[in-house]
């Protein structure tokens, strides 16, 4: 399983709602969690490894790998306030940070991976990658936080390494 990276039309599809935890969906979350602490990310969306469908996975304390996975499927945001600057990064868009401005405290319901609903109350670092998994289920990228300016820039560096054939990784979200 791979990170997919921008351009990947994947990473601009709306993940659809999970239904049915099943072993598919329970293979999915073991396989991102690997992926994800693999790649020293804190927080991964299904989408990320070609799965539209409404699943996140994180740990914001990811040097001890694997020993506290979060695991949410179908989140939604009841209660968003107050607000916070973070210099972002991501593991599908290579080689990019910029400052995003975010909700700094979040409140998320959802159910974790054996059907049971969660709530959790997240703030700073944790609410920032919250909403930005939950940002890659609706198809959206850190890339469209920023100015025309800089996301045309990278655009164009994109272009310049996809002819070169190169495609690394570098960022944590
Ligand atoms: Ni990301």
């Amino acid at each position: 399983m791979k990170i997919c990276a921008y351009p990947d039309p994947i990473l601009r599809k709306q993940a659809e709602p999970v239904v049915n935890i099943d072993d598919e969906i329970q293979n999915l979350i073991d396989n991102m969690g690997k992926v994800m602490y693999e790649a020293s990310g804190i927080g991964l969306a299904a989408n990320q490894v070609g799965a539209p469908k409404r699943v996140i996975v994180f740990d914001i304390n990811y040097r001890e790998k694997g020993k506290d996975l979060n695991v949410l499927i179908n989140p939604t945001i009841v209660l968003a306030e107050d607000k916070i600057e973070f210099e972002e990064g991501c593991l599908s868009v290579p080689d990019f940070q910029d400052n995003i401005t975010r909700k700094k405290y979040l409140k998320v319901k959802g159910v974790d991976r054996h059907g049971k609903p969660i709530d959790i109350e997240a703030e700073d670092l944790l609410a920032i990658c919250i909403q930005h998994e939950i940002d890659h289920l609706n198809g959206k990228l850190i890339l469209d936080h920023v100015s025309h300016l800089k996301r045309n820039l990278y655009r164009k560096k994109i272009d310049k390494l996809m002819k070169k054939g190169d495609n690394g990784y570098g960022s944590l979200l």
